[in-house]
This record gives structure tokens, sequence and C-alpha cells, in this order.
């Protein structure tokens, strides 16, 4: 009996090649595309598949989900990796990787495969997410292996095989895309001193080009998830996403440009653009600013956003850790219900009002006029208390 294997096939040149140096080496190839928000035309990838050798090609709309058991978590841990980077690819790896552990206990496969590269983080974070759910499954990654030292060599290989390549000159760079985000690397972009030349930002436009006029935007949360836009209910937290991306690209806004630390050591030049994510991250810190009070808010922001991004970067979706940081956020979240306005020019986008039933700042007690209601006195003493180990520290240091 043939070995079978599901592939994450995306449908491009390396994926295709892969499906039929499988086939060669005596696999049954059953394909696997997830629809992530990619924002592809995926209706002709079963034919592609079959004709580059697969027996069957799954192809599944993954966007609500991916949305909210992957974006919407770190979303609520204002993960930043290197304090840049929203993590778009970086959450779609554990998605895919379930589900090609549930194909392949349905459908009786001992492998998967993906086509991660040697020096990248993606194949770390297949790998790690299909063994934390199902350790008996061997993982292929054939483009660590195989004998094509380029592009042309991949090309040439396809043919051979009648596999239809794109004739299109491709850009040099590669991209990964979806909801959350576009991840773009290589090309020029390989030189950490030359500014990305304009043809490599797939969505946004440029500051200078985005309109002269400010635009301002609502954006209502229940509970720490974002559930309207300018008073616009969104049932699917996908389509609110999209409707950002959308906005924010208008206004050019969420492009990130950074040498970042890889899992394998290197350090690579990587710009995105995640004009919605970014939107939300500024508008969910200031929400939870508002309804959180200090203890809880202090720790959080010490203690979560840097771990949480690594967590998820480093490839331990599938983990404990992970988990238990997400009943922890989701508790601080509670509160996180209201509406918050910003400003979105040229690039920037900055909160400039905010609201909640559940909001903490408490008007007469922060107020200079005369309706103020704090007790001046009580902070004399607080501050000769909590200022007392300076103040001895002083005599000390003075000799007085
Ligand atoms: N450096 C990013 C990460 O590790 C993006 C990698 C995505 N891949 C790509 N072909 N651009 O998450």
């Amino acid at each position: 009996m043939a070995k079978r294997v599901i592939l994450a096939y995306s449908g491009g040149l390396d994926t295709s090649v892969i499906v039929r140096w499988l086939v060669e080496r005596g696999f049954e190839v059953i394909t696997y595309t997830a629809d992530v928000g990619q924002g592809e035309e995926l209706g002709e990838i079963p034919d592609k598949a079959r004709s580059a050798g697969a027996v069957e090609a799954i192809v599944e709309d993954l966007r609500e989900e991916f949305a909210r058991e992957y974006c919407l978590p770190t979303l609520k841990a204002l993960a930043l990796y290197e304090g840049k980077y929203p993590l778009s690819a970086a959450l779609s790896r554990p998605l895919i990787s379930k589900k090609l552990v549930e194909y392949a206990e349905k459908m009786n496969a001992d492998y998967v495969a993906h086509g991660s590269t040697g020096k990248g983080n993606d194949q770390v974070r297949f790998e790690l997410s299909v063994w934390a759910l199902n350790p008996n499954i061997e993982v292929l990654a054939p483009v660590r292996e195989w004998e094509f030292k380029s592009r042309d060599e991949e090309i040439e290989y396809a043919k051979r095989f009648n596999i239809p390549v794109k004739a299109t000159k491709e850009k040099p760079y590669s991209i990964d895309a979806n909801l959350w985000g576009i991840s773009i690397e290589c090309g020029p972009l390989e030189d950490p001193w030359q500014e990305p030349p304009e043809d490599a930002y797939e969505i946004t436009r440029s500051p200078e080009e985005a309109p002269d006029e400010p635009e301002f935007v609502e954006i209502g949360f229940e509970g720490g998830v974002p559930v309207s836009v300018n008073g616009e209910k969104f049932r699917e937290l996908y389509r609110l996403v999209e409707e950002l991306n959308s906005l924010g690209s208008k206004h050019g806004i969420g492009r990130i440009d950074m040498v970042e630390n890889r899992l394998v050591g290197i350090k690579s030049r990587e710009i995105y653009e995640a004009p919605g994510a970014t939107i939300l991250y500024e508008a969910y810190r200031d929400l939870l600013s508002l309804t959180t009070d200090r203890f809880s808010f202090h720790y959080f922001m010490n203690n979560v956003p840097h771990e949480y991004a690594k967590i998820v970067y480093e490839g331990l979706w599938f983990s404990p850790v992970r988990e238990a940081l997400d009943s922890f956020n989701d508790k601080l979240s509670e509160n996180a219900s209201g509406t918050v306005k910003l400003k979105l020019y040229k690039g920037s986008v900055s909160v400039v009002s905010r609201k909640s039933p559940y909001s903490l700042y408490v008007e007469d007690l922060a107020t200079y006029s005369p309706e103020d209601s704090f007790d001046h006195v009580a902070g004399m003493h607080f501050t000769k208390v909590y200022g007392l180990p300076l103040k001895v520290l002083g005599r000390v240091r003075s000799g007085k």
C-alpha cells in the first residue's frame, strides 16, 4: 500500500513540485489548502494539485476560525514580536498544522508535509504543532533535502512532469499573506540599508499617497472582542478585520520594517503590512488601560506581551503556557467593553477618545476643577510614607 501524506499546499511552484517529488518517492499525496484570508482565488487549487499528481485536494475556509481562535487571543495579549511584528505568519502555522493532523487521522495517513525551508521559523512551527497534537505522525519537509538548487531547476522539473507553471515574471519577494498581515522578504529587502521599494508592499498605500484629510474610526468592543466599526456590527470577526485592513491600507497604516531574530540564530530583514491588526492593537491597549486596575494592568504589560509573542513566534502555540496566559488575558478582557475612537492619518493611527461602562476613570477624582473630590491631605501623608526609603537613603548619602 502506498504511503499516504497530507501536504500543506499553497498552489505555488514549491508546493506543486513537492507533490510530484513525493509521488516519485512512492507517496500517495493529498493536498490541503486553507483560506486564512490571503486574498487569493482558491478555485483553481484542486485542478492544480491534481495535475501535479495529487489524488485528492482539500480546500477549506478557515477565516473565522483563524480570526477568533488565533488572532483574537494574540490581540488580547497585545503580543508583538520584538516589539513590532504582530505575528501574522506565525499564527497561521499552528492552525494549518492542526488541520493537517485532523485529516491525517481521518484519512489514515502516517505523514504530513510542508514546504518550509531549513532556515526559517515556519518548519519549527509546523513540526512542533504536529508533534504536540499527534506525536506518531511523521513530518516531511522536502525543500530541506531535495536536489534543486534554484528556482530554474524547479521550473525545469515542473515542465518535465507537465506541472503548470505561471509564465508571469514573478516578483523577487517571498510573500506570506493572511487576514492578520502580510510578510515580505527576499530580493532587494535583503539589504537592510535599502529602503523597501514601493512595489514590495502588497496592500497599503504609502503615507505620502494617503489622503490629506484624516479619517476617524470608532471600534466597539464587548469583553475584549471587537464587534463593530463605526456603529456597524460584525458577526464575523474576520470581516471586521478585513474592513479595518482596507480602511488602514487607504491611510498607509501598518507598515513595519524590521531586522528580526529568527529561531535558527540568524537575523533577517522583513517587512510587514498589518493595517487592521495595527489599528486593533492601538484600540485594545487603550481600552484595556481604561478598564483595568493599575496592579493588574502593570502586571499584564510587564509579563504578557513579550512572553506571548515569543511563545507564538517560537512555535509553542499548543503548549500549556500559552493556554494559561490566554486564561489570564480573558480574565482582564471581561471588562474591556466600550468604544475607542481613532484617527487615521498618513501612516499613523492614534486614539483620540474612549468610553466604557466599566471605565475606572473617575472624573471628580481626576479633575483640577472645583468639583475635585480627591483628598489632598491624604496625598501629603501618602507621599511622606511612600518617600521614606529615599529620604533615609538621602540622609545616609549626604551624612545629614
Ligand atoms: N519572519 C516571519 C515569521 O517568521 C515571516 C515569515 C513568513 N514567510 C515568508 N515567506 N515571508 O513569522
